[in-house]
């Protein structure tokens, strides 16, 4: 079913979720626009397409005018904005809330065929601001562009997440880790290209019945559910080292991310992330999935030790029965 030109906008598109959905569009034969807030940020995605497919452009957020031009023409909108941490009060809301909303408004203003909204795992059920304000999205979304997808990943493995690769690089020079709460926080680790593959299901309904995706909301987790304290074992072993792990109360962790917060170039963790790490970050029993996409999910033991393989002792020929 055509939904109109091959042409799409996807707004955060130079971050690590947005560079494999502008591929993903790319191999389903879209001209992609990246909006960004520097286009030279994005230029290093044009070879992941045929010449002039891939499209970088600057995009000023805060100016309708501006989101309105990288919209105009497109027949599919992807929103990967987002933020972990605030640098000034009210950058979840406005980055979160406000610019989706607009986003959204806009969509149906140019009477784009499809918008596909990256939130949360969580939105619903985590009283952390960065989920409150990732829900306040969603529902500005669908209120002003009802057909909109809503995607929902849980935390996002892939070469260059700020996840595995964090934890590794901080075995390498830590005596411990921190398991905060205990480490019983359940996670569900999703692949970032099956979240790509999702977007591009959601987006062109390629995968399933012709109207399946609209106006619906989408959790995606990976094929297993592991706590802090499994994930950090499993690090272990993909990089071939062990460091301890140290119990680390919320109250304490509490304490600590409030200065944390504030040591740049990047808060190593918030009050506001600690007090998400108190709710699983699971998919629901009733929610519907990855497999209601038509994308299977992708194990880490598959991926993960590939691309963390540096941290190994000797890299890649560190393990002599591989080398
Ligand atoms: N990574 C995960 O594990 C994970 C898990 C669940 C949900 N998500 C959600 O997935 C989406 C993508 O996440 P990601 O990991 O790809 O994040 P990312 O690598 O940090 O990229 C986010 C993008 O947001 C844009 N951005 C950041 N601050 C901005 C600002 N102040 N004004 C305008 N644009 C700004 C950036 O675009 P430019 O620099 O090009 O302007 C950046 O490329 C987000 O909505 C995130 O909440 C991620």
């Amino acid at each position: 079913m055509s939904i109109g030109p091959k042409i799409a906008t996807v707004f955060g598109g130079s971050g690590f979720v947005g560079r494999y959905v502008v591929q993903a569009l790319a191999r389903a034969g879209y001209t992609v626009k990246v909006a960004s807030r520097a286009a030279e940020s994005a230029y290093f995605l044009r070879p992941y397409g045929t010449v002039g497919q891939i499209v970088p452009m600057t995009c000023n957020v805060r100016d309708r005018a501006s989101v309105e031009r990288v919209i105009a023409g497109s027949s599919v909108v992807v929103n990967c904005i987002g933020i972990l941490y605030e640098r000034k009060r009210g950058d979840f809301k406005r980055l979160h809330t406000d610019l989706p909303q607009m986003i959204a408004e806009l969509c149906t203003a140019q009477n784009v065929s499809r918008f596909v909204h990256i939130s949360a795992l969580g939105a619903d059920r985590n009283p952390s601001r960065y989920s409150r304000t990732k829900l306040a999205g969603e529902q500005a979304v669908l209120a002003a562009f009802p057909n909109a997808t809503i995607l929902r990943p849980s935390v996002i493995f892939g070469p260059e997440d700020d996840f595995f690769n964090r934890f590794a690089t901080m075995a390498g020079f830590m005596p411990a880790l921190p398991l905060i709460g205990g480490g019983m926080t359940r996670f569900q680790p999703v692949y970032v290209r099956d979240v790509a593959d999702a977007v591009v299901a959601a987006a062109t309904h390629s995968a399933f019945g012709h109207s399946g995706a609209l106006g619906q909301v989408f959790e995606l987790g990976g094929p297993e559910i592991l706590n802090f304290r499994d994930i950090y074992s499993r690090l272990f072993s993909y990089i071939g080292k062990r460091c301890g792990m140290v119990n680390l109360p919320f109250g304490v962790a509490a304490l600590q991310a409030g200065v944390l917060q504030f040591i740049p170039p990047k808060p190593i963790l918030t009050p506001d992330q600690v007090k998400s790490l108190k709710t699983d970050n699971v998919v629901q029993d009733d929610a519907m999935t990855l497999d209601d996409l038509g994308v299977t999910a992708t194990g880490m033991s598959l991926i993960v030790p590939a691309y963390l393989e540096r941290f190994r002792p000797g890299g890649r020929f560190g393990d002599k029965k591989r080398a």
